[in-house]
């Protein structure tokens, strides 16, 4: 980190930070989302550790308090009661120490901590000691049971984080709700209905978390009987970027890494499964049906977070960059699908952002990093710390004082961490 003077956006940010703090773990935002997180919890923690470093371990050990045995680490941990959220724990009935739902989320974890230890790698070692088994334990909950080709697959479109991406439209349409009830949304009267998914799709979230419950989360059992398995670029770019890292905190501890660099090579040959030649992209593949979403989104452009390096995709980017002021999209504003205030089916993600601009930097794509950062700078500057924004207006749209935008401002794009 370099000395520039803070800005007052920092002093906001860190603000925001601690005003979602509930003690030991942050919560996305007070009233929307009350609960802990996973990968914004790990989104969290790097923020923090721009200026509280032993607090920034404490989130990461606090999610880490909810992994299952089986080593699966959930993607909400429901450490208090909050009537404002649903589907609560009652709905879930995850089966770990914690109150919990029984998915899990892009496992950014790993790549976290290495950033936060290596940051003061003295006053990390006995956290990453510490957490290096658990982290390892959960990447190995993926290879066994989430693979299809060396690809990782979700199997509810809330693990991918990105809920009503339009990459899940054909997997969804295989799902009849059937039996599935009434229930009572409380994300629509937080925020403007028109910025959150359908009722369509809400309909087959909660019938798939009714099959997940009733299964008893069993992973074999959901092998065989989920009808909603999608192998996904966030996942599978994501988990390989975690393997790398934990394999460099694996090192640096002394661990054994034979068995993390054998499941690289497994995930590399993975992610060229989703390459999808017709639409010159990385894009999603329904396992069930073997169709192909079609989808340019933003986490196609995450190829580079995990080392791979693809001309084709440079060029989707600049196309992609050319027609937003706010790049980048969650999907391609050239489709008929695209919706610039709908959550994952068109509006920018400061996180997303993050992951591509530190993807983009570390392959050697230089200007394009630095420009995507400064955009993402800009937006939050002059729009807030939002949960997702228009990428043609900037307008801030979805949740305000968002945990995660607020994270990456300070870890990446303030100019208080160097010009970009
Ligand atoms: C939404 C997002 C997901 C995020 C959660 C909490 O469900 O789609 O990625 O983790 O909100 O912010």
């Amino acid at each position: 980190m370099n000395t520039l003077s803070a800005t007052p956006h920092d002093e906001q940010a860190r603000a925001i930070l601690r005003g979602n703090d509930r003690g030991g773990y942050t919560v996305p935002t007070s009233g929307l989302y009350p609960y802990q997180w996973n990968w914004d919890s790990a989104f969290a923690a790097w923020g923090f550790a721009t200026f509280d470093t032993r607090r920034a371990w404490s989130e990461m050990e606090t999610l880490f308090t909810g992994q299952w045995s089986n080593g699966m680490v959930p993607h909400i941990l429901f450490h208090k009661p909050d009537p404002g959220y649903f589907p609560g724990p009652d709905v879930w009935a995850g089966t770990g120490p914690v109150h919990s739902s029984g998915i899990s989320q892009p496992p950014v974890a790993a790549s976290f901590a290495r950033r936060i230890y290596d940051m003061d790698p003295e006053a990390g070692r006995a956290a990453v000691k510490a957490l290096f088994p658990k982290l390892f334990a959960w990447h190995k909950w993926f290879m066994t049971w989430r693979l299809d080709q060396g690809a990782a697959c979700i199997t509810h479109p809330w693990e991918a984080g990105r809920d009503n991406a339009p990459d899940w439209d054909s997997a969804m349409a295989s799902i009849d709700p059937v039996g599935v009830g009434d229930y009572k949304r409380r994300d629509t009267s937080h925020v403007d209905p028109a910025m959150r998914p359908t009722k369509y799709d809400y309909d087959r979230y909660i019938w798939l978390v009714q099959l997940g419950r009733r299964l008893k989360w069993d992973e074999a059992a959901l092998l065989e009987q989920n009808p909603f398995r999608v192998a996904d670029p966030t996942m599978t770019f994501i988990l390989l970027r975690a393997q790398r890292d934990l394999a460099y905190l694996g090192r640096a501890i002394g661990e054994d890494t034979g068995e993390i660099e054998k499941d690289i090579l497994v995930l590399e040959a993975g992610a060229e499964t989703l390459w999808n030649p017709s639409i010159k992209s990385y894009d999603s593949r329904n396992v069930r049906s073997g169709e192909w979403a079609g989808c340019v989104s933003n986490a196609s452009f995450l190829n580079w977070y995990a080392g791979i390096d693809r001309p084709e995709m440079a060029e989707q980017y600049d196309r992609i960059s050319s027609i937003c002021r706010y790049p980048v999209p969650s999907y391609d504003p050239a489709s008929d699908r695209f919706d610039a205030k709908r959550y994952w089916r068109g509006p920018t993600w400061g996180i997303v952002n993050a992951l591509i601009g530190l993807g983009l930097d570390e392959c050697g794509h230089k200007d394009r990093a630095a420009a995507l950062r400064l955009a993402t700078r800009d937006l939050i500057a002059k729009h807030g710390f939002a949960e997702y924004f228009d990428p043609h207006t900037g307008d801030a749209a979805g949740g305000g004082s968002f945990t995660w935008t607020a994270a990456i401002w300070l870890a990446w794009a303030s100019p208080t961490m160097g010009t970009a």
